[in-house]
């Protein structure tokens, strides 16, 4: 049976990120594959290996650094999450949801939550964001979802609505700030699968039926936390490649991670521009 978190490991958890930084963020962004140099933008931070955070889930994939990088972005308090981990390292739904919990826990009330993803839907390029305006819960519909187990109430309730996961205001600061700033930015429904195998053509022709836009291994199970706990949730993709429905193409994590290279200028100034609307 599956370990699931209490509100008192979780509160021993968020004493530990209590003692080692005097910040009070209220703005969190969790850093996917090829994104955490995003993190380095943060201005005097306090820096905090996840190996230093009881039960914190860690990452063993390139590209994800794991440690928390709290400071200052655009003069407001921030926390980052440089790397995160993901269901098919081996981690429990349950694990996966363990740092939202605790990050809400210490004061943050609004996430960013970014993946890169691959698009199935083929106007999307290698290098486009994506803003999430809904997902596809395909894990957690199919039994795993990271809120089973025992309620915990102090966050929200047993059948937590979402019809809106992803929060309309931050949507629409995002649109406006990505044409003020000439960058493209698509929109559309994202599905985490479990990986790490990456999909095949049939598996893919399944997602664009069904109304997927892009696919990666992420941001699902912390997303679904963080709007249990009634967090403002924003989500992005940077698109790293396209999927391969037609069979002739390879996808590997290198070209994920390229794209990252990429990909982050275009997501540094996205995100910056939002938090500064955020007042
Ligand atoms: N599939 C799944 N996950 C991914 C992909 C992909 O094509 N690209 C980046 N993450």
């Amino acid at each position: 049976m599956d370990e699931y978190l209490t509100i008192n490991k979780i509160d021993e958890l968020v004493s530990v990120i209590k003692s080692l930084t005097n910040y009070h963020p209220k703005i969190g962004m969790i850093l996917g594959s090829g994104l955490g140099s995003l993190a380095e933008e943060i201005e005097d931070p306090d820096l905090i290996p996840f190996e230093k955070l009881p039960g914190w889930p860690i990452s063993t994939i390139e590209g994800h650094v794991g440690r928390l990088v709290i400071g200052k972005l655009e003069n407001r308090q921030v926390v980052a999450m440089q790397g995160r981990a993901h269901y098919y390292e081996g981690y429990s739904m349950t694990q996966i949801g363990l740092p939202v919990r605790a990050l809400q826990r210490f004061g943050v009330d609004t996430i960013v939550i970014t993946n890169a993803a691959g698009a199935v839907n083929s106007d999307f390029n290698p290098g486009d964001l994506m803003l999430l305006t809904d997902h596809l819960n395909l894990i957690g519909m199919t039994g795993n979802n990271p809120l089973r187990g025992p309620n915990l109430k102090e966050y929200g309730p047993r059948f937590p609505d979402m019809s809106q996961v992803y929060d309309r205001e931050l949507m629409k600061i995002a649109r406006e700030v990505a044409v003020e700033n000439n960058i493209t930015l698509q929109e559309g429904v994202y599905v985490c699968l479990a990986g790490p195998s990456f999909e095949t053509p049939a598996d893919l022709r399944f997602l664009h039926a069904v109304g997927v836009d892009a696919v990666g291994m992420s941001t699902v199970p912390e997303a679904t936390v963080a709007r249990h706990g009634g967090l403002r949730v924003m989500g992005i993709s940077g698109i790293s490649n396209k999927a391969n429905l037609d069979g002739e193409t390879v996808t590997t994590h290198e070209e994920v991670l390229e794209a990252g290279q990429v990909l982050v200028p275009k997501l540094t100034t996205l995100i910056r521009n939002v938090i500064k609307r955020l007042g």
